[in-house]
């Protein structure tokens, strides 16, 4: 870059931090038509009739979205990867800040949101995978839904999968970024642990793979600050195995039947990482019931990777006071227990995966992780509170197994050995407006306050795939890094030092940038 572009974007840096705006839409779409080496750029400005949906489309908390909330410039939507290149270069010569968006289900909307003027570069057509079973590999463009890509495995194979989320419309492009765990979490740890390569469109608008990118920034888009270092376009991931026959079972608890109620999720909270690796149990914890009725319930939701007669052994031996019997117990595929674990009907068909249409909510999470096992005061004080929010869920999901065996600083996701579960705090409404939204986020930070004494501390850790503001901000392109580090070390620990150093490197303007994104100074 030329000194006089340096100056220029500088300039425009700090005219937005004052609220100017100072893009040129025509300048801008000239600057698209110029780079443009693959034909026609999809952009649309919000004069199009399609804008307002295309903007909320795949925004998964729509708490975000209000009429007042400020819309984006430009949405492009990138049919072919050189758009993503024009859409940088352009970006960065206009100095218009640049939102990436694979999935849309970021908890804090950093996707499609900002306060100061921003383009989207929505990257929903960007989404082939193609899955290679002889070399246990597959190649996935960042757009690709997490349904997508365990259909286009299980079409190929019944005994390979991947590690990565639980919901099917969650994107590969946000979660691999930040992790991305779910039910193979114990035994093959997360999709960040298992991306072999990527592709990644650099500040400069060039497409590097690993070996051009370098070791140190491949191993920081591997659960780094997602959208710090550059534009995924996709990754090369190594498949895993499973058998052709899992088992599945859900066992329900009320705590106002069940006087052992307590005592048994604390046993969980005992043996569920100590379990073989090839079997998963959560433990999902919720109020049910109305008035005098309510209650809290605890379901306990399980994968084992392999046939129900094994499995009846196995916790018979490790888990006994669930008391789990064959009755409870459903072998199925693998593919099939995706649908199953993601709460899809029974009687649906594979085809369900493909549906890119998700359900909206307004919501608010927050994340924890446990290293010795929460006091029965401590729960108790829990069903206290969660007894009166609306629609709260506190989801615990066992780690160790492979967790424990992968170094904290292999990747940047550092909540490892020693970790027994994480925590999801998840509060769900149905009503817009700010007095509703702030009651359930005032809820929910009391709550967090509750917690606080049981779990990790100094720092109390936090999983940014959860993304919670509420752990601070680097608001703007000068942020310098030490007011990064409270979010900082909290989803990142000591990795956040090394993830600093690389974006000095490969961004030294932060371009790329968010209200979480890792500061360059
Ligand atoms: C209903 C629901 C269920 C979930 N279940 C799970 C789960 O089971 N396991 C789990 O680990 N997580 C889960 N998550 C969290 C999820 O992994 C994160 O929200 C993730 O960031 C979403 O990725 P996305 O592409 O859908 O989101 P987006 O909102 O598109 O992106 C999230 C962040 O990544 C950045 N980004 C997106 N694409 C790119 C790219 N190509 N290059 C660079 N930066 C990019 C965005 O700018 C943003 O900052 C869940 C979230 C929701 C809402
Ligand atoms: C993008 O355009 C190039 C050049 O025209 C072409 O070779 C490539 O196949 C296109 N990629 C996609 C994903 O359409
Ligand atoms: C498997 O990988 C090898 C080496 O990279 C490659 O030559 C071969 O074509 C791959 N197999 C398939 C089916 O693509
Ligand atoms: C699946 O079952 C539900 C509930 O029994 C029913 O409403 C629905 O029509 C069924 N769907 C299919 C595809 O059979
Ligand atoms: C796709 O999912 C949405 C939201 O869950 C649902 O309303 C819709 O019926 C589904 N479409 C199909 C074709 O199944
Ligand atoms: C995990 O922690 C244990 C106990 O502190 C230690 O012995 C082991 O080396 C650690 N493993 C890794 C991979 O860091
Ligand atoms: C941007 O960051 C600088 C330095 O941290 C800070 O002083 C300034 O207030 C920030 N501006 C905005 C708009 O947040």
């Amino acid at each position: 870059m030329d000194r006089y572009s340096v100056l220029l974007i500088s300039v425009l840096f700090f005219s937005f931090s004052l609220g100017i705006t100072s893009i040129d839409p025509g300048k801008f779409l000239q600057c698209l038509k110029l780079q443009s080496k693959t034909g026609f750029i999809p952009v649309y400005t919000p004069t199009s009739s399609k804008f307002s949906s295309i903007w909320q489309s795949t925004v998964h908390n729509i708490r975000f979205i209000t009429s007042t909330t400020l819309k984006p410039e430009f949405i492009i939507l990138p049919s072919n990867e050189s758009h993503v290149q024009a859409s940088v270069i352009c970006a960065k010569q206009h100095g218009i800040l640049m939102k990436i968006r694979s999935g849309g289900h970021d908890y804090e909307g950093l996707s499609s949101i900002s306060d100061v003027p921003f383009l989207i570069l929505d990257l929903s057509n960007l989404r082939s995978i193609s899955v290679d079973v002889e070399n246990k590999t597959a190649w996935v463009q960042s757009g690709a839904l997490l349904g997508e890509l365990y259909y286009r495995i299980a079409e190929k194979s019944k005994t390979l999968a991947f590690p990565a989320g639980v919901c099917p419309t969650v994107g590969a492009g946000g979660s691999f970024s930040g992790g991305g765990y779910g039910t193979l979490l114990r035994k093959y740890g997360l999709a960040a642990d298992n991306v072999i390569d990527a592709q990644i469109v650099d500040v400069n608008g060039r497409i590097l793979d690993r070996e051009s990118m370098g070791e140190d920034l491949f191993w920081a888009i591997r659960g780094g600050s997602p959208g710090s270092f550059g534009v995924i376009l996709s990754w090369k991931i190594r498949l895993v195995n499973v058998p052709p026959t899992v088992t599945v079972f859900r066992i329900e608890k009320m705590l106002r039947d069940d006087p052992g109620f307590t005592s048994l999720v604390h046993r969980w909270q005992e043996v569920a990482h100590n379990l073989p690796q090839e079997l998963l149990i959560r433990a999902a914890i919720a109020p049910v019931g109305t008035e005098e009725r309510r209650t809290i319930k605890a379901s306990f939701i399980s994968l084992f990777l392999g046939d129900s007669k094994k499995l009846l052994t196995v916790m018979k031996q490790g888990f006994p006071e669930l008391g789990l019997e064959s009755k409870d117990c459903t072998e199925k595929s693998w593919i099939r227990s995706v649908l199953w674990y993601a709460g899809m009907p029974d009687n649906g068909t594979l085809n369900d995966l493909l549906n890119r249409t998700q359900s909206k909510r307004f919501a608010k999470g927050k994340s924890d992780y446990v290293k010795t096992p929460i006091p029965v005061v401590g729960l108790e004080g829990a069903w206290k509170l969660l007894m009166k929010e609306v629609r709260p869920v506190m989801t615990m999901h066992p780690f160790r197994g492979k967790m424990d065996e992968i170094a904290e600083t292999e990747i940047p996701y550092p909540h490892r050995n020693g970790t027994l579960f994480q925590i999801q705090y998840l509060t769900i409404w149905t009503e817009q407006g700010s007095e509703e939204s702030e009651r359930h986020i005032n809820w929910m930070r009391k709550f967090y306050e509750h917690m606080a004494t049981y779990v990790s501390k100094t720092p109390r850790e936090a999983y940014i795939g959860y993304r919670d503001i509420d752990l601070g901000v680097s608001k703007n392109g000068t942020a310098n890094s030490l007011q990064g580090s409270a979010w900082g070390s909290k989803y990142f620990k000591s990795n956040y030092k090394r993830l600093v150093q690389v974006k000095r490197k490969v961004d030294p303007e932060n371009f790329f940038r968010n209200e979480q994104s890792i500061p360059s100074n």
